[in-house]
């Protein structure tokens, strides 16, 4: 629970702010970009909510901030905030909201399928989420884009029985009992519309996940810069090999999706077209600027 003594002097006045043990992990800014921003490091309410559909973005905000560093006032919860999550997106894909801060408040995603669901990356193992899960069908396969979002997959693999999936390369000691491991680089297909795409560079065992050749899940290997309103890739969190990173985004340009769905960072989705050209841009500016 966040903590009124603990409280950010940016916040403005009024019944909800956000406390000092933020981690910046940047989810509340784009889940409630009308009440949340970014200053020092460290989200604060740079404008109250003034509707009921920004109460509930903030109430979900609530729900997901991996550390309960936005408080109320009120010390009310949010009525009904919690039917809001899992949120659905687009093609059957649902963002999980409820970040854990075991992955730095990476956002997991859900894929609701007839030959069984995908959670792709770890959320928090929340009682709330866990029931909305079940009622959406459970959970058959565990896809980890990398070594960094496994938050909670045991648990998990171990209520759903889901199978789980990580590159060889990003396995350790934590990882060491998942149930399916992707070996190499080479493109592998799961099923006819789903394609695993290995994109060593974030990672040595990064891998995206291509959905209906449209939704393309990165983890932490490409990302929406909604300032810039440009693509992004972070060379400063780029923990194995940024000439890699370079290399696998060069591979995604011969792929087609519309929607960039990552780890951290904000989500986007443009019209093929348009994400060709600003891949291309990405790219473009990782080679010279970066
Ligand atoms: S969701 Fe929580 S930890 Fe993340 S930026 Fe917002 S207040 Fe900080
Ligand atoms: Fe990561």
């Amino acid at each position: 629970m966040a903590n009124i003594q603990k409280i950010l002097p940016a916040n403005v006045p009024g019944e909800f702010f956000v406390d000092k043990t933020c981690i910046d992990c940047g989810t509340c800014a784009w889940l409630a970009p009308d009440t949340f921003a970014d200053q020092n490091g460290m989200a604060y309410v740079f404008r109250q909510p003034s509707s009921e559909g920004e109460r509930m973005r903030v109430h979900m905000s609530v729900l997901s901030c991996p550390v309960g560093a936005i408080g109320s006032r009120m010390r009310q919860g949010g009525p009904g905030a919690e039917a809001h999550l899992p949120e659905p997106i687009d093609q059957n894909v649902y963002y999980c909201g409820y970040h854990s801060a075991k992955s730095y408040g990476a956002a997991s995603y859900l894929i609701r399928r007839p030959e069984g669901n995908i959670l792709v990356d770890s959320p928090r193992f929340a009682k709330p989420l866990i029931k909305k899960i079940e009622d959406l069908g459970g959970i058959d396969l565990m896809f980890l884009t990398h070594k960094d979002d496994v938050a909670d997959h045991e648990k998990f693999h171990r209520h759903f029985g889901c199978r789980r999936i990580l590159h060889e390369a990003d396995i350790g000691r934590e990882t060491a009992h998942i149930e399916e491991v992707i070996r190499g680089d080479d493109v592998q297909s799961l099923s006819p519309d789903i394609r695993i795409i290995p994109v060593p560079g974030h990672t040595a065992g990064s891998c995206c996940l291509l959905w209906r050749e449209a939704i393309l899940f990165t983890g932490d290997h490409l990302s929406w810069d909604s300032g810039k309103k440009s693509l992004y890739a972070s060379k400063h969190t780029c923990w194995h090999d940024w000439s890699r990173q370079i290399q696998s985004m060069k591979r995604l340009s011969g792929f087609s999706f519309e929607w960039v769905l990552p780890g951290h960072g904000a989500r986007c989705h443009l019209p093929f077209d348009r994400m060709r050209v600003e891949l291309a841009g990405l790219i473009d500016r990782m080679t010279t600027t970066f």
